[in-house]
């Protein structure tokens, strides 16, 4: 049987990303864009989007993303409440307000029933959060934004590689942001990517945050053709940041890419093998989409278990006297009625948001098909 040390290691890396590293290094190339570039249009091609731009960070990411769809002072996103703080705030640093909307309790992701009544004249763009890897409604959403013309964002920090009904999460909006942190499935250091089809996005995203990619910069070498208006922009970002990407970074992303769907793949069939064998058991549910729905959960990223029963502490204590020590209540904080947003906006009530810790747990995070080691896991959750 497999160690769990190796099951729960992660990010699979070999000699093949440590030479390509360490050839940045060697090269003294670490602040150029050349490898960047090469990983951007590799990345593209993977997710079937035409534009990929490298980011520092997803954080960075997400705040071009909502730039490039016209946010900014006086206007407005939606947002759901459980998620990762950087879904909403990059929005805050661009003088918007974030209106959060509640999760659905199945999927974890923006709940389409919660979002209309909340768009108003000043809307400019939703975030979808494909939560863990759980695609969202995205059919139902982007009709909804689509008729008020507001922007879907999918933010993908967690779902690289998910499918929503055979189409890859990250191609279904107007732009997708995406972090490749060290801890997330697509793992490459403090990085990100931006993806779209949008032209106009893509040279907005750039002209935030890239000074050395527009057109006519005397730092750059070779430059991306932008919109004039953008154009004279070139040398100094329109938003007094620097994005760009570590190139240690984009070298090991290369690599991780060639092998990203082989290692998933492996996931996905050890997730899904540990739910099938409790999927008897009346307290727990998978947090997964429907196995005929074309849609997938990608990598897996923070996997969660779904809890209806009547008491998830004493439920999460048991599997944690039985052997794993990770098994607590709970996933993301509601970001509504943190101080950062609520001292801005009087919070409302979202109660599924509020109950994540009453509706959700922790579960194995599998890297391995190894079917003894996910069988000792699994009898360890089956508690009733
Ligand atoms: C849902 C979500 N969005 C955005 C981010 C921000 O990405 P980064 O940490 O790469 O800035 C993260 C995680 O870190 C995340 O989980």
């Amino acid at each position: 049987m497999i160690s769990a040390e190796e099951m729960f290691h992660w990010p699979i890396v070999t000699a093949e990303d440590e030479e390509a590293v360490v050839a940045i290094m060697r090269a003294g190339i670490m602040s150029g864009t050349d490898v960047t570039r090469k990983f951007e249009k590799e990345f593209a091609a993977w997710l079937g989007t035409t534009y990929a731009l490298g980011t520092c960070n997803g954080t960075a990411a997400i705040q071009e993303a909502f730039y490039a769809c016209g946010v900014g002072p006086g206007t407005e996103v939606i947002c759901p409440s459980m998620t990762y703080w950087a879904s909403a705030a990059p929005a805050v640093s661009l003088g918007a307000d974030v209106v959060f909307a509640d999760i659905d309790p199945d999927t974890l992701c923006i709940d389409p029933e919660d979002i209309e009544h909340r768009i108003t004249s000043r809307t400019r763009a939703l975030i979808v959060v494909h939560y863990a890897g759980h695609p969202a409604e995205m059919d139902e959403i982007c009709a909804i934004c689509r008729k008020h013309g507001v922007k879907v964002i999918e933010d993908v920090s967690h779902a690289q590689g998910s499918l929503y009904k055979g189409r890859k999460c990250g191609t279904l909006g107007d732009v997708a942001a995406i972090s490749m942190m060290g801890g997330k499935s697509f793992a490459i250091g403090e990085g990100g990517m931006l993806a779209t089809n949008d032209r106009e996005i893509f040279e907005k995203a750039m002209s935030f945050g890239h000074y050395e990619r527009i057109a006519a910069s005397r730092y750059s070498s070779p430059s991306e053709k932008v919109a004039p208006e953008l154009e004279k922009y070139a040398g100094c970002p329109l938003g007094g940041v620097k994005h760009r990407m570590n190139q240690t970074c984009s070298a090991m992303g290369r690599v991780q890419l060639k092998y990203y769907d082989e290692r998933t793949e492996e996931i996905r069939k050890a997730m899904n093998y540990f739910w099938d064998l409790l999927a008897d058991c009346k307290s727990i549910r998978a947090h997964r989409p429907a196995a005929d729905s074309g849609s997938t959960m990608g990598g897996w990223y923070s996997p969660a278990g779904l809890y209806r029963g009547g008491d998830i502490d004493a439920y999460c204590e048991k599997v944690r006297n039985a052997g794993f020590e990770s098994c607590w209540p709970g996933a993301n904080m509601p970001l509504h009625i943190h101080p950062f947003f609520a001292e801005r906006r009087k919070p409302e009530s979202l109660p599924h948001s509020e109950n994540i810790a009453k509706n959700a747990f922790r579960i194995p995070w599998f890297k391995h098909f190894d079917k003894e080691f996910i069988e000792e896991y699994a009898a360890m959750y089956r508690q009733d």
